[in-house]
């Protein structure tokens, strides 16, 4: 049999090569030659889990059923510890057997939704730049994208209305993501009640991926399900990885309609039997508890965006503030177009390695995202090196 390219298969020939995988390569080589790099490009934390969480982990370890295959929608303790956060954080009511959904991850969960509810052919409208699930999710389960503003504002609604005016078939949902990645963004409430009043009208889903629900100063970003009838239509997804440094464990929850949940939990039975039994129990410890963990996440991230914006700065290179995720977002320097050659020169000459903003869609050419996952001195260094190099 002659030797198969990714071009070959229908799926991998719609999957472009992660252009961050390009600046990973490039990492590696370096390092590989004995060069320190800081690197700044996944959005991966470098802090630990809470210890209370560390040590359910452990204890439940031993377990006599710990080996066994858990449950595909998660423990029951799980989804109500999920169910009282939403309480406790959003005022939101949510039944833990009916509208609450724990995955292996938020990703998993936004792109197991995309298969289940995804027709061959069916459109869905997704901000560009984005999170690249957002997309390919979709493009995985046959779908086809029509691509929105990123910033929360009127402009939205006209583009998508567009979508809808001129497409057939007509889009099946809207996704949000607020706080963003990449751009740092946040809605207000008021833009999620006129995201739910225009998708009746249209008749489209709602799905809001709230992964930065936790990393913030200032005000909380809302949930989406605060507004009033958002059930109806909308699934939210949140994650242990950024609100509890859980990255690895890979735990997240998609909660809200019912059907959609029900959707969901049907094609992950056939997927996955749940997360490894004693990480849910130790996430349910960490949603319990999750008022001081995330005080403390937020505290580091507080700190280490006022240590990169004050090296930033001072080394002339401007990067505007953000208030909210592990990310900064900022325009590449004057002169400077090409994203991903950016960030070439960066790791080498520089020695520090960012996100080209190419990679969360075109709408992110020219922008560079600098992941906070460095403590304060190794960012002010990164900013250093930087300055220097520009
Ligand atoms: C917006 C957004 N959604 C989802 C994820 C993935 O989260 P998880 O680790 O829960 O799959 C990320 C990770 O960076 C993200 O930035």
């Amino acid at each position: 049999m002659r030797k198969r390219s990714l071009d070959d298969f229908h799926q991998t020939r719609r999957l472009p090569p992660y252009v961050f995988a390009q600046v990973a390569e490039m990492v590696k080589a370096a390092r590989a030659a004995g060069r320190d790099i800081i690197d700044l490009s996944m959005g991966s934390p470098d802090m630990q889990a809470a210890p209370q969480v560390i040590e359910t982990l452990r204890e439940r370890v031993y377990d006599e059923d710990a080996s066994r295959y858990s449950d595909s929608r998660g423990i029951l303790p799980l989804r109500q510890a999920c169910a009282d956060y939403y309480d406790q954080r959003f005022g939101v009511a949510l039944n833990p057997d009916t509208q609450v959904v724990a995955t292996l991850g938020s990703k998993n969960a936004f792109a197991n939704l995309a298969f289940a509810i995804t027709a061959p052919g069916d459109l869905i409208c997704c901000p560009n730049p984005s999170y690249p699930i957002h997309m390919f999710g979709f493009v995985m389960a046959g779908g086809s994208v029509r691509h929105l503003p990123a910033e929360p504002s009127e402009e939205v609604f006209r583009a998508a209305e567009r979508t809808i005016r001129f497409s057939v078939p007509k889009p099946i949902a809207l996704i949000l993501n607020y706080p963003s990645n990449p751009t740092t963004i946040t809605a207000e409430i008021g833009f999620y009640e006129e995201a739910v009043r225009f998708a009746k009208k249209h008749d489209l889903f709602l799905l809001s991926d709230l992964a930065y629900a936790e990393v913030y100063e200032g005000t909380p970003p809302p949930s989406l399900l605060q507004v009033e009838g958002a059930m109806d239509i909308s699934v939210e997804f949140t994650s242990a990885s950024k609100s509890f440094n859980m990255a690895g464990w890979r735990m997240g929850f998609a909660v809200g309609n019912e059907d959609l949940i029900a959707a969901l939990t049907r094609v992950k039975s056939y997927l996955d039997y749940g997360s490894f039994g004693p990480i849910q129990q130790a996430c349910t410890v960490a949603l319990q508890d999750w008022q001081s963990i995330t005080d403390d996440v937020r505290a580091h991230y507080r700190s280490r965006r006022r240590a990169l914006h004050k090296a930033a700065e001072e080394a002339g290179w401007h990067i505007p503030r953000s208030e909210t995720t592990m990310f900064a977002w900022t325009p590449l320097p004057k002169g400077e177009t090409d994203s991903l050659a950016f960030c070439r020169r960066m790791v080498a000459e520089a020695g520090v390695a960012l996100s080209p903003g190419v990679g969360f869609g075109e709408g992110g050419e020219g922008h560079v995202r600098i992941a906070l996952v460095a403590d304060e001195a190794r960012l002010a260094e990164a900013a250093q090196r930087v300055g220097r190099a520009l």
